[in-house]
């Protein structure tokens, strides 16, 4: 099993309005690119969607899908910086869903489904996927080896959704190191148990295998340091809102999601998880 429909909204339908207090204006829930000292989160956001456009060969006549879309920050960016004309999304969180409906962005159509489930009516110019794969593949399919499987079925059906030479910007977090402490161990075994249920963040090596026999890696960077600014930035603005957030949704909400986001900082800075973005040429022979 991937995250299950009822384990994505354990992670994103906490209330919109919560994720609102924290994240930048646009919503991202993923890691940003930090181009220059004293980069904004909110600039920062719009660095990694810029380079995911470019890596998926953009322009704003192409159709472009975004799989695993959240609240429609990226599809926001395409639509109102861009001028993509038509861009299509698809998430499993009915919240996500309703937010992204609310926001009326031009050109834009969201999709409530299991992207396994999917089936596009036309093909794609374009692919963008930011932090979605990390849901496809349990702890428990992992030990049993079944991690690369998994993430090949995922890229062949991509690839079955788009026009020859398409492009596909990519973005994954990655889990890296293992801790050596009790309470590290413990730490990230919450995050992945209470925060993000039914879900394990890849291995690059897994990956570059999976992507095989469908789709050529043309570029790859890492930003495992950029993630740690990205989370580190949220936990502030987080704890900013405390007394908010304790009345509002109460003490655990709050303690959970702190200590979630103290464990991502440590893990980006102790090299425990990384985060990767990939260009990939759609293989055509
Ligand atoms: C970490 S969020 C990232 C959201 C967004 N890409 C962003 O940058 O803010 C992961 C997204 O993947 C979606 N997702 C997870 N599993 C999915 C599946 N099997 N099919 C479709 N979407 C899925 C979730 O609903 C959520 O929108």
């Amino acid at each position: 099993m991937t995250s299950t429909k009822h384990e994505v909204e354990v992670s994103y339908d906490v209330s919109n309005e919560f994720f609102r207090l924290w994240l930048d204006e646009r919503m991202h829930y993923t890691c940003a690119v930090y181009e220059r000292d004293n980069e904004t989160l909110e600039q920062a956001q719009v660095n990694k969607s810029r380079v995911l456009y470019e890596y998926a060969e953009m322009n704003p006549d192409k159709l472009v899908l975004d799989i695993g879309c959240g609240w429609g920050a990226n599809l926001e960016y395409l639509s109102v910086a861009r001028e993509t004309k038509r861009a299509h999304g698809i998430t499993l969180s009915s919240a996500q869903f309703d937010e992204l409906n609310a926001r009326k962005i031009p050109g834009v159509e969201v999709f409530l489904t299991d992207y396994r489930d999917y089936a596009p009516k036309e093909k794609y110019d374009a692919l963008v996927s930011i932090e979605m794969i990390d849901h496809l593949c349990s702890p428990a399919q992992a030990n049993q080896g079944l991690a690369v499987e998994i993430y090949r079925e995922y890229f062949k059906k991509c690839a079955s959704w788009v026009k020859p030479g398409s492009c596909f910007g990519f973005q994954a977090i990655l889990r890296n190191r293992v801790p050596r402490v009790r309470q590290d161990i413990a730490d990230l075994k919450f995050t992945a148990d209470v925060i993000f249920p039914g879900g394990l963040n890849p291995r690059l090596e897994e990956l570059i295998q999976a992507v095989n026999p469908y789709w050529e890696v043309v570029e790859l960077k890492t930003r495992r340091v950029d993630y740690g600014k990205t989370t580190a930035e949220w936990l502030r603005r987080m704890r900013l809102q405390e007394t908010a957030i304790r009345a509002k949704w109460g003490d655990q909400v709050f303690d959970d999601y702190d200590r979630y986001l103290s464990t991502c900082v440590r893990g980006f800075a102790n090299h425990w998880s990384s985060d990767v973005q990939m260009k990939l040429r759609h293989i055509d022979v």
